[in-house]
C-alpha cells in the first residue's frame, strides 16, 4: 500500500534479518526501494534471504555477525556502508529467548538473552550513530521490543528486562541524537502467528488458541504488520516521531491490564 519509491536511495542495516519479522521487514524495505543489509548468526540463512530478494530485483546483501559481538556489530556497520555508501536505518531486530521460570535460570541463560537483545541492541546503536548523523535523509533506528517488557513476562524474565531496557535506552537515545537528526523508536508486536518464536513457544505447546484469545482483536497478527510499521517510521512519513514505541499488538497488552 506504501508508494513504490518510499524508501528510495535509504540504505538499511538489519539484524537478525534471515528469518522471521526481521526478514519481511527487509522485504519490504528493497520493495520500497532501499538497498539493505541483511545480518545474522548463521550465514547460510541470511546468504540466502538475500539471494532470493536480489533475485525478486531488490539490492540486498548479507554477512554473519552474532551482536553479542561489538566488533562483529562494528563490522557489519562497516561494510554496509563501505558496499553502499551510507546508513541511514538500524533496525535492532535480533533476539533469543526461551521459557523458564526464573528461580531455575541459570546466569549464563539469563546473560545469554540479555546479551543478544539488550546488549546487541546498545552495540548497533552505538557503531551505526557516527553514519545514522551523517544520513542526508536523517537516521533511523527502529528496535523490536515487547509490551511484555513493561506489563511483566513471568517465565520470561531475562527476555522482560532486555526489551524494557532497550524501550529505555530507546527514549534516551532519542533525546541524545534528536538534535543531530537521528530519530529513535521502538515497535513492540503481539502475538506474530507466522514467527517461529509464536510456533515453538506458543502453538507447539498447543497453546495457540488461549494466546490469539488474550488479544482484543482475538487473533494473531501477521509479519506484514509489524514490517507496515518498520516503514512508517524508516521513512518521510514517520519524520516527526522520535522516542515512541508503536504497539502492533491487537490490543493485546490493553486487553491483560484490563483483565
Ligand atoms: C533453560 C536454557 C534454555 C531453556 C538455553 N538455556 N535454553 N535454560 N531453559 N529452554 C540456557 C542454557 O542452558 C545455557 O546456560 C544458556 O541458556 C545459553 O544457552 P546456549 O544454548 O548455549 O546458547 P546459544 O546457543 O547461544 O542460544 C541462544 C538461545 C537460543 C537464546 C538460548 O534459544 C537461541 O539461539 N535463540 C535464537 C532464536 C530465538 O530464540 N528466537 C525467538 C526470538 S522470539 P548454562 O547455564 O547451561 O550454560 C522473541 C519474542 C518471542 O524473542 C515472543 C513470543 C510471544
Amino acid at each position: 500500500m506504501y508508494a513504490k519509491e518510499t524508501l528510495k536511495g535509504r540504505v538499511a542495516l538489519i539484524t537478525g534479518g534471515g528469518s522471521g519479522i526481521g526478514l519481511e521487514i527487509a522485504t519490504a524495505y528493497a520493495r520500497l526501494g532501499a538497498s539493505v543489509m541483511i545480518v545474522g548468526r548463521n550465514e547460510e540463512r541470511v546468504q540466502q534471504a538475500a539471494g532470493d530478494l536480489t533475485n525478486e530485483g531488490g539490492i540486498v546483501a548479507a554477512m554473519r555477525c552474532d551482536v553479542r559481538n561489538y566488533d562483529e556489530v562494528k563490522g557489519a556497520v562497516d561494510a554496509t556502508v563501505s558496499r553502499y555508501g551510507s546508513l541511514d536505518i538500524l533496525v535492532n531486530n535480533a533476539a533469543g529467548n526461551f521459557v523458564c521460570p526464573t528461580a531455575d535460570l541459570s546466569v549464563n541463560g539469563w546473560k545469554t538473552v540479555i546479551d543478544i537483545d539488550l546488549n546487541g541492541t546498545f552495540y548497533g546503536c552505538h557503531a551505526a550513530y557516527p553514519h545514522l548523523k551523517q544520513s542526508a535523509f536523517g537516521g533511523s533506528i527502529i528496535s523490536i521490543i515487547t509490551m511484555l517488557g513493561v506489563t511483566g513476562w513471568p517465565g520470561a524474565a531475562h527476555a522482560a528486562a532486555a526489551k524494557g531496557g532497550i524501550l529505555s535506552l530507546s527514549r534516551t537515545l532519542a533525546v541524545e541524537w534528536g538534535a543531530e537528526g537521528i530519530r529513535v523508536n521502538t515497535i513492540s508486536p503481539g502475538p506474530i502467528g507466522d514467527t517461529e518464536g509464536v510456533q515453538r513457544m506458543y502453538i507447539e505447546k498447543g497453546n495457540g488458541d488461549l494466546e490469539a484469545k488474550k488479544t482484543a482483536l482475538g487473533r494473531f497478527g501477521r509479519k506484514q504488520d509489524i514490517a507496515n510499521a518498520a516503514v512508517y517510521l524508516a521513512s518521510d512519513l514517520g519524520s516527526y516521531v522520535t522516542g515512541d514505541n508503536i504497539v502492533v499488538d491487537g490490543g493485546r497488552w490493553l486487553k491483560y491490564v484490563a483483565n
